[in-house]
């Protein structure tokens, strides 16, 4: 039967995979070889016709695969690029003798797709609008649940977008998917009716973290996180997932000054050294992303491109040419300095606890700990209370 009608507009696909293969001198900074040696290996995958356009990028010492496509969510051949990548850039670290080198990438070879393997994976499909403007969001030594709270301030907190009160569109409100990281279970709630019930789960910022929000106006999937925690994947703890955001702006979602205002607060996040220790997020930019005090504090990182047809349009050059374009680097400027300022004050206050909580993480969440040897040793001298 012939269906007569509009076309279904095609959806385009933003892919971001991310992975840490090693790093020079500690879990720095990735060489830029191995930077290059990816950004090679997605040219490729251009010229293969798999990818429309890509951006290589990198916070800390994690390397991140912007991929833009028409080939739809988990899809085989993106997910192998991917990887391929990693794997070449692992290769190189190793001859290196570089620090942490393969790190996470825990499966043998690749199987189909890059979920459970190791590195982490926010991708995000929608009818691209006449303008389509995208941020993209990094971080280096901490979790998913990191973007929980500004996620919140952004989407429920109309002290902090007021798009939530004078944009009709986005004053329909936002539906979040959230994820029990430890259990494995997702669920749906609505904003703003649900929002106090979803702030209560999304306070336990151990175990729950938002993977998705959609637009309740029609204009689709809106922001997207990289939510595989490392650890359970492993089955043992193997590092922090220094996660990615990706996310949609302006019309109807909020604006991107609106997604940046939150990062002007100074919060606490959990990951920096050794995985162990809460930290302030200290926004830069990824030329500045080496994480020199402590191994941290942990960094975020925020980049801006438009959409153009599939393609990522940045500042240069003019001509739509992939893999070419420099995007927006929105905590570069001096504007931030404050809230670097801030996040140095508030790490080196919760220092000043060494190894005591709260400065470290509760003990389920720590990375390394030696506390079951030395109850071990304990056992013969451990009394019962009166
Ligand atoms: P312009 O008037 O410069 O387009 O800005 C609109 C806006 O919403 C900025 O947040
Ligand atoms: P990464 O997770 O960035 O590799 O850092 C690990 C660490 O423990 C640093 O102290
Ligand atoms: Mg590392
Ligand atoms: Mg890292």
């Amino acid at each position: 039967m012939e269906i007569v009608g509009e076309p279904m507009a095609e959806k385009v696909t933003v892919s971001v995979i991310k992975a840490d293969v090693g790093s020079v001198c500690g879990h720095t900074r990735p060489h830029p070889s191995m930077i290059k040696e990816c950004d090679r290996i997605l040219k490729d995958g251009v010229k293969q016709g798999i990818l429309q356009d890509y951006y290589v990028t990198r916070v800390g010492d994690d390397i991140n695969l912007f991929m833009t496509h028409y080939k739809g969510e988990d899809n085989r051949d993106v997910h192998e690029l991917a990887w391929n990548a990693f794997y070449e850039a692992a290769r190189i670290a190793r001859k290196m003798h570089l620090y942490g080198a393969g790190q996470d990438l825990l499966a043998d070879s690749f199987s189909g797709n890059i979920k459970g393997a190791g590195p982490g994976s926010a991708e995000i499909s929608f009818e691209e609008r006449k303008s389509e403007p995208m941020m993209f969001f990094m971080a280096d030594k901490t979790e998913p649940s990191a973007y929980s709270l500004p996620l919140s301030r952004i989407f429920m907190d109309p002290f902090t977008t007021t798009g939530l009160v004078i944009d009709v569109r986005a004053k329909k409100g936002f539906d979040f998917e959230i994820h029990d990281v430890m259990n494995r279970k997702k669920t749906v709630m609505s904003a703003p009716e649900e929002s106090w019930n979803i702030l209560s789960l999304l306070g336990d910022t151990s175990r729950y973290a938002i993977k998705r929000v959609f637009s309740r106006a029609g204009i689709g999937t809106v922001a997207v996180v990289s939510t595989d925690k490392l650890n359970f994947t492993a089955g043992r703890y193997v590092g922090k997932d220094d996660p990615v955001c990706v996310v949609r702006a302006q019309s109807g979602l909020p604006s991107v000054g609106e997604y940046l205002q939150p990062f002007m607060n100074t919060m606490l996040v959990a990951g920096w050294m050794r995985g162990s220790h809460y930290g302030a997020f200290f926004p830069c930019s990824p030329e500045r992303s080496d994480p020199t005090y402590f191994d941290g504090p942990p960094r975020i990182c925020c980049l801006g491109f438009q959409l153009c047809d599939g393609k990522l349009q940045g500042l240069e050059p003019a001509d739509p040419t992939p893999g070419m374009h420099k995007p927006i680097d929105y905590f570069a400027g001096s504007e931030w300095n404050f809230a670097r300022m801030n996040a140095i004050k508030a790490s080196r206050f919760i220092r000043s606890h060494g190894p005591f909580m709260p400065a470290i993480l509760g003990p389920e969440e720590m990375e390394y700990t030696s506390k079951p040897e030395v109850l071990k040793e304990l056992e013969k001298r451990l009394e019962d209370l009166d």
